[in-house]
């Protein structure tokens, strides 16, 4: 009987004709309570028994009815839904992103405000007012890429360091100052493991009554701490600036290999990150501002020197061939 249905609507009608509230099976349980009470019991119980296994058939019969109604509906549309799904791969920020925006913050938390300038420069704020002679072989266009302008007109540069950002912030802006810079910086150098013509710096500059180099390295130590995490020692050495005076190359001790010696540091223990020093009492000058009243410290350092450490990257190449499986691997 049950399998006589063709249809869902023919097996419902069906369940309802025979199980219904005036169904026939429904009929003949309802006349058990005029047999006697011992046949009315045993009568009872294979009635119930066969209601049951006619609910399990009908039930049963549905289920095959639902079953081939949904492979239809499946069978209109075109995927193939038994493929795996789709990966979607998500984006992720490079990892000099993640390291320079670490940076600024950590900056920005010390009281260095944020400013920026142009990547295209002229000569005046790249060296003049930088205190960088005339005759400076930084100038030479061995070192320098200088844009093409007509004989005569005032030359045009791609920057070379962050440091023009002192002059103009310097022109805008009065003593005390706190400030740092970010950005990308040009030279006309070639690559190796760990130089790029294009690469990145941060640039701080501080000017305030009575600032000393005592200052510059109590700051740059509080900075790496932050950035490296616990204490990290630093080294000043000596060395030469146009605009500042005293100058030193400064260095962390490497963090790789606790004073041991590794291939990242050379077997030198030492790793160096950036130059800085007093400003130049010239320098000050040419951002208008008064030597005799007020001092000074700058310091900029490359972005990539310092992402390599925290990522223990021995080749700045890494960072531009963008190789996917590389870039994938930096925590966001
Ligand atoms: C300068 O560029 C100075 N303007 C820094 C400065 C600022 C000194 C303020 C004093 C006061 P230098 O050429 O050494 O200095 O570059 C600074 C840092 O940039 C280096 O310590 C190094 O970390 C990084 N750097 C330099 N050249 C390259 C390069 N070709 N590729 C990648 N990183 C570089």
């Amino acid at each position: 009987m049950v399998s006589s249905a063709g249809t869902l609507a023919e097996l419902e009608a069906l369940k309802v004709q025979c199980l219904g509230r005036n169904g026939e099976l429904t009929g003949l349980l309802k006349l058990l309570k005029d047999f006697p009470i011992e046949e009315r019991r045993l009568l009872g119980q294979a009635g119930n028994a066969l209601k049951n296994e006619l609910t399990a058939m009908f039930d049963a019969k549905g289920e095959t009815f639902a079953a081939s109604a949904l492979a239809d509906e499946l069978n209109k549309i075109s995927a193939d839904l038994t493929l795996a799904p789709y990966p979607f791969p998500q984006g992720r920020l490079h990892p000099l992103t993640i390291a320079s925006r670490r940076m600024s913050a950590i900056l920005s938390s010390m009281g260095f405000a944020h400013a920026s300038g142009p990547q295209v420069e002229d000569e005046f704020h790249n060296f003049t007012a930088l205190n960088t002679p005339e005759y400076h072989p930084a100038r030479d266009s061995h070192d320098t890429l200088y844009v093409k302008t007509a004989p005569g007109a005032q030359k045009w540069l791609m920057r070379t360091h962050t440091s023009p950002m002192q002059i103009r912030y310097m022109e805008a802006n009065k003593p005390p100052l706190r400030v740092h810079a970010l950005g990308r910086v040009f030279r006309n150098d070639s690559m190796d493991a760990s130089h790029s013509p294009v690469f990145h710096q941060i640039e701080g500059l501080y000017v305030d009554k009575n600032v000393s180099m005592a200052d510059l390295k109590a700051t740059l130590a509080q900075f790496m701490s932050a950035l490296f995490g616990g204490r990290v020692e630093v080294r000043l050495r000596p060395s030469f600036f146009a605009f500042v005076e005293p100058g030193v190359e400064v260095d962390v001790r490497c963090p790789f290999c606790n004073g041991k010696g590794c291939s990242v540091c050379k077997y030198t223990c030492w790793i160096e990150l950036l130059g800085a020093g007093t400003v130049h009492h010239s320098v000050l000058r040419a951002g208008g501002i008064d030597p005799e009243q007020w001092s000074g410290f700058a310091f900029g350092m490359g972005v990539e020197r310092i992402a390599m450490l925290m990522y223990g990257i021995t080749d700045i190449r890494l960072f531009y061939e963008n190789d996917i499986r590389v870039l994938s691997q930096f925590p966001q």
